[in-house]
């Protein structure tokens, strides 16, 4: 069997929806009957928190870096079908990657090489930052989606995050594409079609379905469940299916 597709949903400022979509992507290619396995690289575990009960959370993807456990000792079912999740903790924040360990990069790579052909879509959650948990995720991944808002202070970051891929695909992972930007809590479509959208397109791809802003979406995940299992007839609940079959299309280009 072949080995996973693996994608990262990537942006250094915090809030711009990564947990989110990261969330809802899996859940939608479960649901579109691909085993998925949602990886969370956010020391928050916010992801984490949605599918699995964080109090009971032992062993976690910090215990991969400091070579503690196997992959596949961590990994958890979740109650949807098709969807297992490698959870975070805080203690993450705590794993310290000496920079003179040359393996730092290629650990998330290596583990997940262990796992891959159990799975057909690996999807993984990183952190508000470009740390090395990030350039782990970039390293293993061959596609980068970036959520974010259609505002000036989400656009003011993309040039960072992209000179990394571009750095990552040039120097370690040439396999790497940016699957494109996800416009996520969008409140207004006429500002984003006239002002924001072409200046996201001078650094990426936009996909065409984008998310509306809508307090489902934090309903939800008070609820702990995908906002398709929340409310499948709600907007955002269609928008993001919607966008599941974007990715799907994309990755089998
Ligand atoms: N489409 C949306 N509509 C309303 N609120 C949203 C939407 N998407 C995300 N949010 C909220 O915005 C906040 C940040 O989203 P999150 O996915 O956690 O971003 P990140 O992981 O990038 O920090 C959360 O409180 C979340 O509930
Ligand atoms: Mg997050």
């Amino acid at each position: 069997m072949g080995q996973a597709i693996v994608i990262s949903i990537a942006n250094q400022k915090g809030g711009e929806g990564k947990t989110t979509t990261a969330l809802n992507l899996s859940h939608g290619m479960a649901i579109e009957g691909k085993r998925t396995l949602l990886i969370d690289m956010d020391p928050q575990g916010n992801s984490s928190g949605i599918f699995v009960d964080s109090d009971n959370i032992k062993d976690s993807v910090a215990d991969i870096f400091l070579h503690k456990k196997l992959i596949k000792e961590i990994i958890q079912k979740t109650k949807y079908k098709n969807l297992d999740i490698l959870p975070s903790k805080i203690n993450l924040a705590e794993v310290e990657l000496g920079t003179l360990n040359v393996e730092a990069p290629y650990i998330l790579r290596d583990a997940i090489s262990k796992i891959s052909t159990a799975y057909d879509v690996i999807i993984i959650d990183c952190p508000p930052s470009l740390s090395i948990f990030t350039v782990n995720a970039l390293v293993a991944s061959n596609f980068v989606i970036v959520p974010l808002q259609a505002e000036k202070f989400s656009i003011d970051g993309i040039k960072g995050l992209q000179s990394t891929i571009e750095s990552i695909k040039r120097r370690i992972n040439p396999e790497l594409q940016i699957l494109g930007a996800l416009v996520t809590q969008l409140k207004n479509n006429t500002v984003l079609t006239k002002t924001i959208l072409p200046v996201i397109n001078n650094y990426f791809p936009v996909f065409e379905n984008s998310i509306s802003m809508g307090v489902a979406v934090g309903e939800s995940h008070l609820s702990r469940q995908s906002i398709l299992e929340y409310n499948p007839n709600i907007k955002q609940a269609k928008e993001y299916l919607s966008f599941v079959k974007e990715v799907v299309n994309g990755i089998q280009k």
